[in-house]
């Protein structure tokens, strides 16, 4: 049986990695998806791979109106939302020494006032439909513990944690279930991002940091978008009606709470 059959659902960050994943996932499952991404060429892109089921949005969750056209635009499309998944999300590392209030307030706008705003406007849109839903934000082992070259993005995801705590519980007497899932690392084009910084911070040969990283995971391996698809179905799913302000570790063993 399809688990999200007839469902609508909104993925931010769905243009390519683990948003896309999740879409691909949700699709199978029977639900139409919106994929929402700031970029906009390679969503649509994205959207069309996915096929049936599948449309893009340009959407910046950093901006307001944004956001409520995207929320807009699904409820005319698919009669509503049930499914929000808060994943858009930018890393960067560096020394405590050399952070600049730009790079703090450009990840905190995206990681934590887009993941706070863009679930606002969802969940006034479910609360007003009256049918409840599930919200799934990214969170990180990063937010877990902090990391040395690490410190604005572990805090913008332990915001997350947070977030995903207090509007939890709010949301719960809506009938409106919102959890996390912590990824440990995730291979893919993000994660070349972060070996290309670690290369440049720690004087590493490029490639070096996601084998150490990957021979560190207790499962033996980094991990793959579609390892979190089971996750991230079960909790847009009837299955977690129980579920409430939870973060879920899927990371290989990485992290344990
Ligand atoms: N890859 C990992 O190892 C890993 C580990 C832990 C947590 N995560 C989290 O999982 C989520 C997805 O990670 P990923 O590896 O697929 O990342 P990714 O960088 O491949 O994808 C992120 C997407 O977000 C989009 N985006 C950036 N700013 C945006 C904005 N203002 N508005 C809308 N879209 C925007 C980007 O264009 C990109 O398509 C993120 O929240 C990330 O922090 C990833």
């Amino acid at each position: 049986m399809r688990r999200l059959l007839g469902k609508s659902a909104l993925i931010t960050g769905a243009a390519r990695g683990i948003g896309k994943a999740f879409a691909e996932a949700y699709v199978r499952e029977g639900a139409t998806v919106a994929l929402a991404d700031i970029d906009g060429d390679r969503v649509r892109k994205s959207a069309v791979e996915i096929g049936a089921g599948a449309y893009a949005i340009e959407m910046d969750v950093t901006n307001k109106a944004s956001i409520d056209a995207a929320v807009q635009a699904v409820e005319e499309r698919a009669n509503g939302i049930d499914i929000l998944v808060n994943n858009a999300a930018l890393f960067d590392a560096a020394p405590i020494v050399e952070i600049t209030s730009e790079n703090y307030d450009r990840l905190f706008a995206v990681n934590v006032g887009g993941v706070l705003f863009t679930l606002q406007a969802v969940a006034r849109s479910m609360i007003a439909r009256g049918k409840g839903g599930k919200i799934i934000n990214m969170a990180s082992q990063a937010g877990r513990r902090g990391e040395p070259l690490v410190a604005v993005y572990c805090a913008t995801k332990a915001a997350v944690i947070s977030l995903t705590q207090s509007a939890g519980l709010d949301l719960i007497r809506h009938g409106i279930n919102v959890n996390a899932i912590s990824p440990g690392v995730v291979d893919g084009e993000h994660w070349d991002g972060v070996d290309a910084l670690y290369a440049n911070h720690e004087e590493r040969p490029p490639g070096e940091k996601k084998k150490l990283v990957g021979a560190a995971v207790p499962f033996g391996r980094m991990g793959t978008a579609e390892d979190l698809t089971g996750m991230a179905v079960f909790l847009a799913s009837r299955d977690s009606d129980y579920v409430v302000a939870q973060t879920y570790n899927v990371d290989g063993g990485n992290w344990m709470s």
